[in-house]
């Protein structure tokens, strides 16, 4: 599958900084210029890419994400999006073009389907995997404003990272946002960002036990609980209602896929929050 055509340029051409990606494995790029990751079997019928770079990829891309986040029940369970209010096609637009523009991660975070990617200028996109510096799960407003100023100036290496994902329930269940990450963690987060432990960690939805026990196989450790979202949502405007349990966020701290790199709460960014029941 690998063409003859200059790696280099197609990577620029893409917004995607040329080191240390030209070096990942199984990297590839498709006769239309899209730079995609084949996943592992079982998975292969999957890839990685970026977002498409022109100005219409990024309206196809974010018509799609739109869609599956406002109309399926993706939408319930993220807490990311829930604490900007409604999903449009616009808010989507300028969340990607946010990312392209900032580089603030890890530059291959969508899913699409391994052989639409190859044969498609406009692959559709299924899901997501980001994996950025962090910019949830940081315990209220005021806590968040710190971190905005210690964040200043601060290299990728010295400031915390965290994922965030969601996949079409049509192809959930299949391991492909696990080997999607297990592929960008150990390809690029460890060899290039990794420096601490408790750097990458994770929030979730209290209630969201699936998303829980993904984060837990991938090898994150749930270890506080936080109402953020819901002083958050407060902050903006939008509804809490009286049921706060229901936006209360779970804390992640990744441990390594088999324990190598253990982390305390009372070691990590969460020592402020109180302890998980
Ligand atoms: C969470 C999500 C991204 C997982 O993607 P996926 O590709 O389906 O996950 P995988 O197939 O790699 O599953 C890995 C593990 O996650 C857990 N898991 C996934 N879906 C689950 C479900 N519906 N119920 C319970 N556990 C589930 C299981 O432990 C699974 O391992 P197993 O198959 O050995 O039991 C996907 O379910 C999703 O998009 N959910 C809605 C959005 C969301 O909750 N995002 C997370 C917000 S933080």
């Amino acid at each position: 599958m690998v063409n003859d055509l200059p790696l280099t340029g197609h990577l620029e051409a893409n917004h995607i900084p040329v080191e240390p990606f030209s070096s990942l494995p199984r990297l590839r790029i498709s006769p239309h210029g899209l730079p995609y990751i084949q996943l592992p079997a079982p998975c292969e019928e999957y890839c990685l890419t970026n977002y498409l770079a022109t100005p219409e990829g990024v309206q196809h891309d974010a018509e799609t994400e739109a869609q599956i986040l406002r109309d399926t029940p993706v939408s319930k369970t993220l807490a990311t999006f829930l604490s900007g209010g409604t999903v449009t096609v616009d808010s989507v637009k300028q969340s990607i073009e946010k990312y392209q523009q900032e580089r603030i991660g890890w530059c291959m975070p969508v899913i699409r389907l391994t052989a639409e990617a190859q044969a498609d200028p406009m692959p559709a996109l299924l899901g997501v995997t980001l994996l950025k510096r962090a910019t949830h799960a940081e315990g209220g407003k005021q806590y968040r404003q710190i971190r905005q100023r210690e964040d200043e100036g601060k290299s990728d290496r010295e400031v915390g990272w965290s994922i965030s994902c969601w996949l079409h329930p049509a192809h959930q269940g299949k391991g492909i946002t696990t080997a999607a990450y297990r592929y960008c963690i150990k390809e690029w987060f460890l060899p290039y960002i990794y420096t601490y432990p408790g750097q990458l960690r994770s929030g979730f939805l209290a209630v969201n036990t699936a998303s829980e026990a993904f984060q837990k196989k991938l090898g994150f450790k749930t270890v506080a609980k936080s109402y953020w979202l819901v002083e958050t949502r407060m902050n903006n405007g939008l509804e809490v209602g009286d049921d706060k349990e229901k936006w209360k966020s779970g804390c992640g701290l990744w441990q390594g896929f088999n324990g190598e790199y253990p982390i305390r709460k009372e070691d990590s960014d969460y020592r402020h929050f109180d302890d998980w029941d």
